[in-house]
Formats: structure tokens, C-alpha cells, sequence
């Protein structure tokens, strides 16, 4: 198949781009690097540098499906920026959808987030739970999937919304080559955790050990990045006219951040040097992803265990700074 993969310059759009080369596919990665890096754009895929706003003809292009993950996706900053996480990831990707309606391009696997669910009783959280998103990031993911949904059933679309729950970890290809999560403003538990230990920040800042949970830290659903991409590419053969698939992507188990915390000890070898501090605004106790729908629809399942996501972040970190 030959991909359109947007957000190709980005931590998970780079890694999907990379094994979608690795499984015969053609690969465009379209990326404004607002926040990509252009080297992490793999070398078999042809670069483009733009907005997906300025993707105004695609007729050319003969791409058979769309993998959309140009976005942006801080849920601290969107409570801060709301109208332009509305501007770039709503009004975004509808002129986007209307980019590859004109050019008869009928098949999208699009970036979704557990964001779209907020905080839930119900445990592990199934896709028809109430969505109540907590964020701007949150309810702009929400209102992409709904616009799905309406293009799905209206113009025959063949979409598929991926929620993913806690992304991490990294790629090393059969050549060698690295393609991890490098953030100019990290604010992902695992990265911070490496970063403690390697001395480039003081301590990890660890927010909240009041939960109602086991160890009253905050209990989440982490996925490695590798398992993720694999879904995403079995989400293209998934795909259905006139169908609008929407998908869970966690392993279906919890980890509490103490837990984290003593996996990347064990990677490192060393303690993770932690600040216990005051719990940051929006963190639900638990994010668990019931993986169901994803295994029956898919096919799929998760692969690699928590020591692998933190293992091999570990060893994206140590690569880049001998890099
Ligand atoms: N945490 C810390 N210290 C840090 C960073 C995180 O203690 O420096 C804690 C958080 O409080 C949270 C857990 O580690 O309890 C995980 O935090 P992350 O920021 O790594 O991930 P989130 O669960 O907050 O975010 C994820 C996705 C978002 C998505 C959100 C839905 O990364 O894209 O789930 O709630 F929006």
C-alpha cells in the first residue's frame, strides 16, 4: 500500500512510518516540523515539509490511506492554548478530510487518545464508556472521532480511531537505526524517569502519592510503541467503507507510577532520584484500557511488557547521547 503518513517526524508517527517500510509499504510523510524532527523521518519515505492545511490536491499522489497523526498533543498546554489545539487538530484535520475526499482517497487510521474518555469509575474502560473529556486536547481528539463517524457514514469513509492509552518505549530497526520519543517539553513519566537517572534533571517530580491505589500513585496502562505500530498497520487492512472503527490500544493491565519508577531502577541499575510533590491538575487515579475490541477487530495483541518499553527508551537516550 502506499501511505500517507502525517505527523511522520513525530515519536509515534516516525516509528508507524518506519515499520510500515519495514512491511513493504510505500511511505509520504507529511510533517510541518512545529515539533518533528526531519531526521526522524525514515529514509525510505519521501518528506514533505507542510501543514496538513496546506495539502490543498492529493490527486497526484496515489495514496491508497491516510495514517493522521500531525497534532498537537500537550494536555497541560491545551488548557492554556485551547483555540490552537481547536485551530490544528479539529479545523486541521476536517480540511484534511476534505483534502482526501476530493481526491477520492477512502481509507484513515487517525491518532485518537484515552484523553477522549476523561476520568471513568468503570475499570478497565471500555470504547462505549462515556467519553467526558477532561482537556482541550481530550474533547479536540473526541471531536475528530465524531467527525469520523459522520464521514464514515455520510461519504462511505473507511476510518479507524486508535485510543491510545500510555505510548513508550522506542524502535531500533534491522539496520540499526533509533526512533524514540524526544520531546522539547517532556512531560511523559518514563522519559523524565531517564532523565533523573542520567543527572539531566535534578529528580523526577513524582505528582500525587494520596490516589485511592495500592501505592497511591497513579495507576496506568503503558504500551510499547513497537506493539502500537503493529496495530496501526493491521488498522489498515481493518478498514471498512462506510465503517467507522473505534479502538482501544493499551496491554489491559495497570502499572502505578511507583512501579515505573522500579522498573527504569532496574534498567538503569540505579534509583530513580524522586521529589515526592502535590498531584498536577487533571491526573485520574487509574487509566486501564479493557483491549477487547482490539483483539477481535485486529487481530492484535500486545507483545512487550513494561522492562522492554523502559529498556528500550533507556537505550534510545543512551544511543542519542553517544550519538
Ligand atoms: N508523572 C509524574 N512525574 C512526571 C511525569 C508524569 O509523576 O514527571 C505521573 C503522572 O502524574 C501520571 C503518570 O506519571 O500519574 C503518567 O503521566 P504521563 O504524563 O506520562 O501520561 P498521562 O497518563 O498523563 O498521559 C497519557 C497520554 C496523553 C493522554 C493522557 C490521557 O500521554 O496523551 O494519557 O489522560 F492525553
Amino acid at each position: 500500500m502506499r501511505v500517507l503518513v502525517t505527523g511522520g517526524a513525530g515519536y509515534i508517527g516516525s516509528v508507524v512510518a518506519a515499520r510500515l517500510l519495514a512491511t513493504g509499504h510505500e511511505v509520504i510523510v507529511v510533517d510541518d516540523l512545529s515539533t518533528g524532527h526531519e531526521d526522524a523521518v525514515p529514509a525510505g519515505a519521501t518528506f514533505h515539509k507542510t501543514a496538513i492545511t496546506a495539502l490543498t490536491d492529493l490527486s497526484e499522489w496515489n495514496v491508497d490511506a491516510v495514517i493522521h497523526f500531525a497534532a498537537k498533543s500537550l494536555v497541560g498546554e491545551s488548557t492554556q492554548q485551547p483555540a490552537a489545539y481547536w485551530q490544528n487538530n479539529v479545523v486541521g484535520t476536517v480540511a484534511l478530510l476534505e483534502t482526501l475526499r476530493a481526491a477520492g482517497i477512502g481509507t484513515i487510521v487517525f491518532s485518537s487518545s484515552a484523553a477522549t474518555y476523561g476520568g471513568q469509575e468503570q475499570q478497565p474502560i471500555t470504547e462505549d464508556a462515556p467519553t467526558r473529556p477532561t482537556s482541550p486536547y481530550g474533547a479536540t481528539k473526541l471531536a475528530v472521532d465524531l467527525a469520523l463517524t459522520d464521514y464514515a457514514v455520510s461519504y462511505g469513509l473507511a476510518a479507524v480511531s486508535l485510543r491510545y492509552f500510555n505510548v513508550a518505549g522506542a524502535l531500533r530497526t534491522a539496520q540499526g537505526q533509533w526512533y524514540g520519543e524526544r520531546h522539547a517539553t517532556e512531560t511523559h513519566l518514563i522519559p523524565n524517569a531517564i532523565k533523573a537517572v542520567r543527572g539531566e534533571i535534578d529528580a523526577m517530580r513524582l505528582f500525587g502519592t494520596d490516589y485511592p491505589t495500592p501505592d497511591g500513585t497513579c495507576v496506568r496502562d503503558y504500551i510499547h510503541v513497537v506493539d502500537l505500530a503493529d496495530a496501526h498497520i493491521r488498522a489498515l487492512d481493518a478498514a471498512t467503507a462506510g465503517t467507522h472503527h473505534v479502538i482501544n490500544l493499551g496491554s489491559g493491565t495497570g502499572s502505578s507510577v511507583r512501579e515505573v519508577l522500579d522498573a527504569v531502577g532496574q534498567v538503569a541499575g540505579t534509583p530513580v532520584p524522586v521529589l515526592e510533590s502535590a498531584r498536577r491538575a487533571g491526573d485520574p487515579p487509574v487509566l486501564v484500557a479493557s483491549n477487547a475490541r482490539a483483539r477481535e477487530v485486529l487481530g492484535w495483541e500486545p507483545r512487550l511488557g513494561l522492562l522492554s518499553m523502559v529498556a528500550d527508551a533507556w537505550a534510545f537516550e543512551q544511543q542519542r547521547s553517544t550519538a
